[in-house]
């Protein structure tokens, strides 16, 4: 399962890369918006520079919601740098964009996904990724795991190359549930990948190691 870091904040980016785990980036408007990123040549420029911080795929979110809107900028972020994957909601003009623009050989992320119809859709138009957002589902009492498990299943049965990339991950066990269905990426925040590593056995145990070393 690849990992991709949910953030624009580019400290965070480098973070996950330095500890040699990081597949790729995620990023949306509000995210960007968070970062204080605000206009079409800054939020540009920011892309770039997280591209040349990580080695994988940096998802860049169209804000224009018709066809011809979706594919200008779609073709605009593409060309900015070969990592970017062309992030593009599932609407009627967003699958009509994602056909064109995998035809034309860019790769997309298909976001906003909460449905497994929306999900046979995105893989039909040719999308590279199809995003699933688990938290906001299990925000209104729908088991988001279980949608991505859906979907893995699917995509499976049909030998259908999408990328399953879960998405909307609140906490810990989103991400080993991820991996339990078999979702082909997570996209997470840094403190829920931070949090993997935690376990007071393992601080236990090595600071009894480290005292009987001592000792010697
Ligand atoms: C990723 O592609 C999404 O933009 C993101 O995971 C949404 O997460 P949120 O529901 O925590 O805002």
């Amino acid at each position: 399962m690849k990992f991709f870091i949910d953030t624009a904040n580019l400290d965070q980016i480098r973070e996950a890369m330095d500890l040699g785990i990081l597949d790729g980036v995620t990023t949306n408007p509000s995210l960007m918006a968070k970062e204080g990123i605000r206009g079409d040549d800054n939020i540009r420029k920011h892309y770039v520079d997280i591209c040349n911080i990580v080695d994988g795929d940096v998802s860049a979110e169209v804000i224009a919601t018709d066809f011809e809107g979706m594919i200008r900028e779609g073709q605009a972020l593409a060309a900015l740098h070969p990592q970017i994957v062309v992030k593009i909601p599932i609407i009627k003009e967003g699958v009509k964009a994602i056909k064109y623009l995998s035809a034309k050989g860019i790769k997309t992320n298909c976001t906003l996904v909460f449905s497994a119809g929306q999900a046979i859709l995105a893989a039909k138009a040719g999308a590279t990724y199809v995003s699933p957002f688990i938290g906001r589902l299990d925000d209104i009492s729908t088991d988001g795991i279980e949608l991505v498990a859906q979907i893995v299943d699917i995509y499976r049965y049909y030998d259908i190359d999408t990328q399953v990339l879960a998405a909307s991950i609140r906490h810990t066990m989103h991400i080993i549930q991820c991996a339990e269905v078999g979702a082909d990426v997570v996209t997470c925040p840094l403190d829920p990948i931070l949090g993997l590593l935690r376990h007071p056995l393992t601080d236990i145990g090595l600071e009894k190691f480290l005292t009987d070393h001592n000792k010697q």
